[in-house]
């Protein structure tokens, strides 16, 4: 059986991520296990990042033989400390993710499999706000303040 685990540092958020389909939700800090080793525990089958940085390198150090992580993002930073030995010794893979060359018919196809895979009113309630051009700079502050769940729509003829 697959179990999903979803990493947030807001913990408060661990019903609304289970909501989404996590079998159990982790704080970010608590993907850094045993940092003075080079690999820790094998604990990940397979991994979607969009946080990079020292998220990206704990992870790396702690997949399974055969893991791969599909990384998209770098909102923890855009630096990688990390060595050879995940890919060497345990066979992982570390797979890059870019959509904004992402042909369109791919695109049609993968929005496609998410409209059928989730129910349209838990993509509703993915949207926290919608925002005019006028409106994008407080909803920007809002974002960096981390007081946004979800995501913003912005309407440019609004
Ligand atoms: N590769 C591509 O084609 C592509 C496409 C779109 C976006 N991106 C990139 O993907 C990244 C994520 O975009 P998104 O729209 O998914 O953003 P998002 O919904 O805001 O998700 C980013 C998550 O990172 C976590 N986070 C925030 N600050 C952090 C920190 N200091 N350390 C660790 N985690 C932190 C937050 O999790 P919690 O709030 O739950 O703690 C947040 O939910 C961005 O860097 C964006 O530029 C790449």
């Amino acid at each position: 059986m697959m179990v999903k685990v979803a990493s947030t540092g807001r913990t408060s958020e661990r019903a609304y991520l289970t909501g989404l389909g996590a079998s159990s939700v982790v704080d970010r800090d608590d993907l850094v296990v045993a940092p003075e080793r080079t690999l820790g525990p094998e604990r990940w089958a397979g991994v979607v990042d969009c946080v990079g940085g020292s998220t990206l390198a704990a992870v790396l150090r702690t997949l399974r033989y055969g893991a791969a992580v599909a990384a998209s993002g770098l909102t923890g930073g855009n630096g990688l400390e990390t060595t050879v030995y995940p890919f060497i010794v345990r066979n992982a893979s570390l797979i890059g993710v870019d959509t904004v060359q992402t042909p369109i018919a791919e695109r049609r196809a993968v929005w496609q499999r998410l409209a059928s895979a989730w129910p349209p009113d838990l993509i509703d309630g993915m949207v926290h706000d919608e925002l005019t051009l006028d409106q994008l700079r407080p909803g920007l502050e809002l974002i960096l303040a981390g007081g946004v769940r979800g995501r913003m729509l912005v309407r440019p003829g609004g």
